[in-house]
């Protein structure tokens, strides 16, 4: 057992064999918990004082208490990604409404979370998605009405998601009520008439950290931008369709429903995008930038 294999559960690192947790968790019985995703570049936790605000968020929003502090937190996640030195990484952390005596929906009034993380590497983004781009087919959006929560509830995504990859597409985007949303595990960008769109935050989707990224660099560089609804018909006539994840950080999608977005290339925004938000990440890993 390597030390790379370790994971954080409930206060101690332990080998990911070894890492056990009730079957009465309220996590694996009713997808009771929220989650966050943080990438590690060159050491550094991305952006991470806005994935704890998230998480803080998305505590609150199902009546719990964070388990623990920034700065504990910072403690935890630091020695995590300090056992794969030298990797870039994706921190997944989980915490769950913990174990019960039974099984009741009512949250019970004392509960201890679980709380786990975990550190894989991830592999630097393939240049070639960023030169090719992605396919993508939209979906009606099956999911709840707090999309805004960061729950580790994900059937309806990962249905949604399966339903692309059956259709020869990397990612759905998701239509409700003749508006695009985000994707399954991304949100959604557009251009048209010069100006990069993306929807308002709302119960409807997720306040992605890139997202929030990719509109603070563009007000920076003074690029024109807009947060709107974006109807279904605007989707599908737009010059430029991109997503956006911590993993997968800015991806142009090229094809729609089997159509062609533009002509079928990525667009000259999302290359201004693309190379403006690589020179932060750089920037930031040399120490310039603030986390
Ligand atoms: N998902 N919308 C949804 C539904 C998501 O699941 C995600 C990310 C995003 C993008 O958020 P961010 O920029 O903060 O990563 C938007 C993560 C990566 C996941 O579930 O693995």
């Amino acid at each position: 057992m390597t030390e790379q294999n370790s994971v954080f559960l409930n206060g101690e690192f332990l080998p990911r064999e070894q890492a056990q947790i009730s079957v009465m968790d309220r996590g694996f019985l009713f997808g009771d918990g929220v989650y966050e995703v943080i990438p590690c570049y060159s050491g550094k936790l991305f952006r991470l004082e806005h994935h704890l605000n998230r998480l803080n968020d998305s505590l609150l929003a199902i009546h719990m208490e964070n388990p623990h502090t920034r700065g504990e937190w910072r403690e935890i996640l630091e020695e995590l990604v300090a056992r794969r030195p030298g990797e870039d990484q994706a921190v997944y952390l989980q915490v769950t409404r913990g174990a019960a005596e039974k099984r009741d929906h009512l949250i019970p009034e004392q509960a201890t979370p679980t709380v786990f993380a975990m550190s894989n590497p991830i592999a630097p983004v393939n240049p070639e998605l960023a030169e090719k781009g992605i396919s993508a087919i939209t979906l009606q959006d099956i999911r709840w009405h707090r999309c805004n929560i960061k729950a580790i509830t994900l059937l309806a995504n990962v249905l949604l998601r399966e339903e692309a990859g059956d259709n020869d597409a990397s990612e759905a985007i998701l239509l409700r009520d003749g508006f695009a949303i985000e994707g399954t595990a991304s949100n959604l960008f557009i251009v048209s008439g010069g100006i990069i769109r993306t929807p308002p935050k709302s119960e409807r989707l997720l306040p992605g950290i890139t997202r929030d990224l990719v509109l603070e660099l563009a007000s920076t560089e003074k690029i024109p931008f807009l947060e709107e609804d974006i109807s279904e018909r605007a989707l599908l006539e737009a010059d430029e369709v991109w997503i956006t994840s911590s993993t997968r950080e800015i991806v142009p999608v090229v094809e729609l429903n089997g159509k062609k977005v533009g002509n079928g290339q990525p667009g000259p925004m999302f290359r201004t995008m693309h190379g403006i938000y690589a020179d932060y990440k750089q920037q930031r890993e040399r120490g310039a930038a603030e986390s």
